[in-house]
């Protein structure tokens, strides 16, 4: 199946070689981040934003508008239907009513995969809850295939919150297909879920897990950098306890290689001083520009406005109903909408997965 027309909902939506593919097409595009195309004149993007963001809707706006589109935002939920009691499930029937593609960003795991399963127009995922962004991923990815010439052996410490990062939840998922080694550096509470770690480990990645930069950053490529996400604690005093866990710093990233590279999805609160901004290795600045000619690959592939030729398209499971079995995960969007019936992927041998959230189902 080519790219046109697909959904975008977790990173394994896509094959290696449908990454590689798209990756060709932002180099092309790099050309064209000033000027105005013309393929995608007529067609329109509708973003659905129902949590804060500046990097991801703007450089998805940017992007659509750059390959010569038009976009039509609902970027506050609090102005939209939402306030008023409406379903992911109708939001989204009534906006394909409107546009040919959907970028949707929403607080609920899996909500991303609901809108994809109603939607009539294909649904990019821009972040659902703690769950996943595929597409900082590609953005991610890009950045370190530029800097290093490729992502085979590329050493990353992903480092802070990653038990409720969807951007490195992502993120992991593709090096471990790419090649690269990682190291999980993140204070204690905030771990990578095992679960994750785990399935990886099983399928040969190379991850590893660390208490402290401090011992390995002389060892690294790449310095993957988060904020702790404060909206996803359960409380302010749990937040405030480890918020300030980890910091990079001139001193410290005086220790690291000359070559080394420190990424950072943004936005920052503590995790990065700023004293650091002016150090040739600090390429967060230069990452979030890499998210508008991503981002014009995307849709310009996605829309059949240019063409991309990877090959060997995910065959995702089919999720199906399993009695006596639910999804225990109060973010899942299944808690939420009650239209949805709970699916459930896996089983013979491996775990059930609830098929929107992708958790551990609970019996
Ligand atoms: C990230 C997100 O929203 O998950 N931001 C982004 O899209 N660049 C990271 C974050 O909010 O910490």
């Amino acid at each position: 199946m080519a790219l046109t027309d697909r959904d975008l909902v977790s990173i394994r939506d896509l094959s290696d070689s449908e990454i590689e593919a798209i990756f060709t097409v932002a180099d092309d595009m790099m050309r064209y981040t000033r000027t105005a195309l013309t393929v995608c004149a007529g067609r329109l993007l509708a973003t659905l934003f129902y949590e804060p963001s500046t990097r991801t809707r703007l450089s998805f706006e940017a992007a659509m508008q750059r390959l010569g589109g038009d976009v039509i935002s609902c970027a506050d939920a609090k102005m939209s239907s939402v306030a008023k009691g409406e379903t992911i499930a109708d939001t989204v029937r009534v906006v394909e009513g409107y546009a040919d593609v959907i970028v949707i960003r929403h607080p609920l795991e899996g909500s991303a995969r609901v809108a994809a399963d109603y939607a009539g127009v294909p649904v990019i995922n821009a972040g659902d809850g703690a769950h996943e962004h595929p597409t900082q991923t590609l953005v991610d990815l890009f950045t370190i295939r530029r800097a290093k010439g490729a992502i085979r052996g590329v050493r990353v410490a992903l480092c802070g919150d990653l038990k409720h990062g969807r951007t490195v939840h992502s993120l992991v998922q593709a090096l471990a297909r790419f090649g690269g080694e990682m190291v999980c550096v993140s204070p204690p509470g905030l771990e990578m879920p095992p679960a994750m770690v785990e399935s990886l480990s099983a399928e040969g990645a190379s991850i590893t897990q660390a208490n402290s930069l401090d011992d390995l950053i002389g060892d690294v490529d790449v310095i993957y950098a988060t904020r702790v996400q404060r909206e996803r604690f359960e409380s302010e005093e749990e937040y405030e306890r480890v918020r300030q866990a980890f910091r990079i710093t001139a001193d410290l990233l005086s220790r690291a290689r000359r070559d080394a590279l420190v990424l950072h999805p943004l936005p920052r609160v503590d995790e990065l001083a700023y004293d650091i901004d002016d150090d040739p290795r600090a390429a967060y600045f230069q990452q979030a520009a890499d998210g508008v000619p991503v981002r014009m690959a995307l849709l310009g592939v996605i829309l059949g406005a240019v063409e991309a030729s990877g090959a060997g398209a995910p065959q995702r499971p089919e999720p199906r109903e399993v009695a006596g079995v639910r999804c225990g995960n109060e973010r899942c969007v299944i808690a939420h909408e009650p239209y949805l019936t709970p699916r459930f992927t896996g089983g013979d041998g491996a775990p059930l997965r609830c098929a929107y959230c992708e958790r551990e189902a609970s019996t």
